[in-house]
């Protein structure tokens, strides 16, 4: 193998060169994509980042360089310099950037040689993605992955410019901290220092950015890496990273502009896409009452329709009973899903039940046959009340469930995205930002029997409701917004509180004790005592911005490094068992392993 000298440097990446450079002493670096033995000529598919450029060995080419490209196989690494020539008439490659062009070599070093890699290196690849994770490394050397970790370059360079440019300073904050309170999701690192004691991975900034309020910095911007313990989903890893902001005397308006602004600048800057501003606005209510989410895609209609009042004294048990036990019946209309047969409807319903709904009553119109699940049970005049008030046509299908709110509302929601994919009705090309707001301050778990801070404890709840704080606490709104883009949680922020009264009346609503909560808070309500600003702010999911930016659907794909369901990396095996010598230092006895656990199963 050959040395790496100084005079082997690259002068061009591979795609900036064109027919332009035609005559041009060039030296090119990267990995043989591809080399093709055709006797008394040899090609090699040389790879960078940029992209591919053809190597030419003849006739006229050195013995030696010749009988080594001879040698040479994929993604072996190569340095080559030549002169850049024209491919001539016939050999042109209309696919390839620099498909006129050519290098022919007269210089040749192999720096390394390469096994053969456990999967070719293409994209549109169908291997699993356990072994791509495992390999990541040769992974990522595709152009598509190649691409998008340099769109996440770029886009994060465009947030950094444009919050600075509005004057937003950028502060790092600790990532070892307390634990938070009743912090299921915390990731836990103990201290050796203070055996029996731990520092938490950050969920997010929270805290901190507000403390910079407190100091007076006025606009806080970092591109921070959060960390959450939770279940993994396609839009969901355990470490991921924020666009995190706060401002001080703002309130929802202000947060709200200049994050429509920054959406506005990136999408122009990168996509050259104009977007309108400013984005729509609907409360949470009406969020959950017309799509059953509060994080409605609206790039297409199927909104829910509450058909209640007009069953409740049905015949149809199941549509009257739920009424009557304070649940709802509410339906989509699919537009020409008349078509659907009993098999898919079926699956439909399998759908459904995955989100707790007990079925799927139907209703459906076919070159003027109506077929129903529930009309038997209903009358005339009845079923002419559901048709008028949803607009079934010819060619329709109605889809219905009966269910207590919250499972009307996840199964709807859920259904009508699904019908809506399975119809083509989402365009890639359309960009429908929405702002949800007046969320409500609290959620109740049933689980628990208590209510939860629906977005976290600090934020201000809706002046006119304070009323309600103790007669009706679940129907007091929040000061909290979503930002959505087609059906995606992009962020979410909220105006906070910044005076002791109302952060304590939070925590009493919360149940959490006055002890507790000097516990637990203790330094933030000391930090209320010396002169704290109204202010307010915002987290985007970077990852999420990434993927939906690119039209892209797994966070995965613009992530280095993820991690997998388990939330493992398969790469480099973590997490993994601690030495016993450190776990010693550390003061800790592990209890339970995940090899006994696998033992007992
Ligand atoms: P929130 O918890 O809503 O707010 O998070 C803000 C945004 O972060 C992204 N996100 C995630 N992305 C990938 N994987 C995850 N596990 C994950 N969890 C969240 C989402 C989400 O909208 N401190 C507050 C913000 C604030 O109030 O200013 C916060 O963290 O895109």
């Amino acid at each position: 193998m050959a040395s790496f000298e100084k005079r082997d440097k690259r002068t061009h990446y591979c795609t900036e060169l064109s027919a332009a450079n035609i005559g041009e002493r060039v030296t090119v670096l990267g990995w043989c994509q591809r080399q093709r033995d055709l006797g008394s000529l040899i090609f090699i598919d040389l790879r960078d980042r940029t992209g591919i450029l053809q190597l030419a060995f003849d006739e006229k080419t050195d013995r030696e360089i010749f009988d080594m490209a001879f040698g040479v196989r994929a993604e072996y690494v190569l340095c080559a310099e030549g002169v850049v020539r024209s491919r001539g008439e016939g050999a042109i490659n209309p696919d390839l950037k620099t498909g006129e062009i050519e290098v022919a070599v007269d210089r040749f070093k192999i720096l390394s040689v390469a096994q053969t890699p456990p999967f070719a290196i293409v994209d549109n690849t169908d291997v699993n993605n356990e072994l791509r994770l495992r390999h990541r490394y040769l992974d990522l050397r595709r152009p598509e992955l190649q691409k998008n970790i340099i769109a996440r370059s770029r886009i994060s360079k465009l947030a950094r410019d444009y919050f600075e440019k509005n004057g937003f300073i950028d502060i790092e904050t600790p990532t070892l901290i307390k634990p938070t309170p009743e912090g299921a999701r915390d990731y836990l690192v103990p201290s050796r220092v203070h055996p029996g004691k731990f520092y938490a991975l950050p969920q997010s900034p929270q805290l901190y950015k507000q403390l910079l309020m407190y100091s007076g910095f006025d606009r806080y911007f970092q591109i921070a890496r959060c960390y959450r313990d939770e279940d993994l989903r396609a839009d969901r890893q355990p470490e991921f990273t924020q666009i995190d902001l706060e401002m001080s005397f703002a309130d929802e308006d202000d947060i709200i502009a200049i994050n429509e602004g920054f959406l506005k600048y990136l999408y122009k800057e990168f996509l050259g896409v104009e977007l309108e501003t400013p984005f729509p606005r609907m409360t949470w209510a009406e969020a959950m009452d017309r799509y059953g989410s509060d994080k409605p895609d609206t790039r297409f209609g199927m909104e829910l329709c509450d058909v209640s009042d007009l069953v409740k004294n049905s015949e149809f048990s199941v549509f009257s009973g739920t009424v009557a036990a304070g649940g709802s019946v509410r339906g989509i209309n699919v537009r020409g899903g008349g078509h659907f047969t009993r098999k898919e409807i079926d699956a439909l319903t399998e759908f459904v039940k995955t989100y707790g709904a007990r079925g799927l009553a139907w209703y459906k119109i076919a070159d003027g046959q109506v077929s129903s699940s529930f009309a038997k049970f209903m009358t005339e005049a009845e079923i002419a009340a559901i048709v008028e008030r949803m607009d079934i046509r010819d060619g329709d299908l109605a889809l219905f469930v009966a269910a207590k709110n919250t499972v009307v509302f996840d199964s709807l929601g859920a259904l009508r995205v699904h019908v809506a994919k399975k119809l083509g009705l989402l365009d890639p090309s359309v960009f429908n930002f929405l702002w949800v707001t007046e969320f409500p301050l609290l959620e109740y778990s049933e689980e628990d029997g208590r209510f939860y801070a629906k977005h976290h404890p600090f934020t201000m709840p809706m002046e006119e409701d304070l009323p309600l704080i103790k007669t009706d606490p679940g129907a007091v709104r929040a000061r909290a917004y979503d930002i959505v883009l087609n059906g995606t949680e992009l962020g979410g922020g909220s105006i906070r509180i910044h005076t002791t009264e109302m952060q304590n009346l939070m925590f009493e609503t919360l149940g959490i004790t006055p002890e507790q909560a000097t516990e637990k808070f203790g330094f933030l309500l000391e930090a209320f005592k010396y002169g704290v600003p109204p202010h307010g702010g915002l987290a985007f999911g970077l990852d999420r911005l990434v993927t939906l930016t690119l039209g892209l659907s797994d966070i995965r794909d613009v992530i280095a490094f993820p991690k997998v369901q388990n939330a493992s990396e398969p790469l480099s095996k973590a997490p993994s068992r601690a030495d016993e010598s450190a776990l010693r230092e550390l003061g800790i006895a592990v209890v339970r392993s995940e090899d006994e656990d696998e033992e007992n199963e």
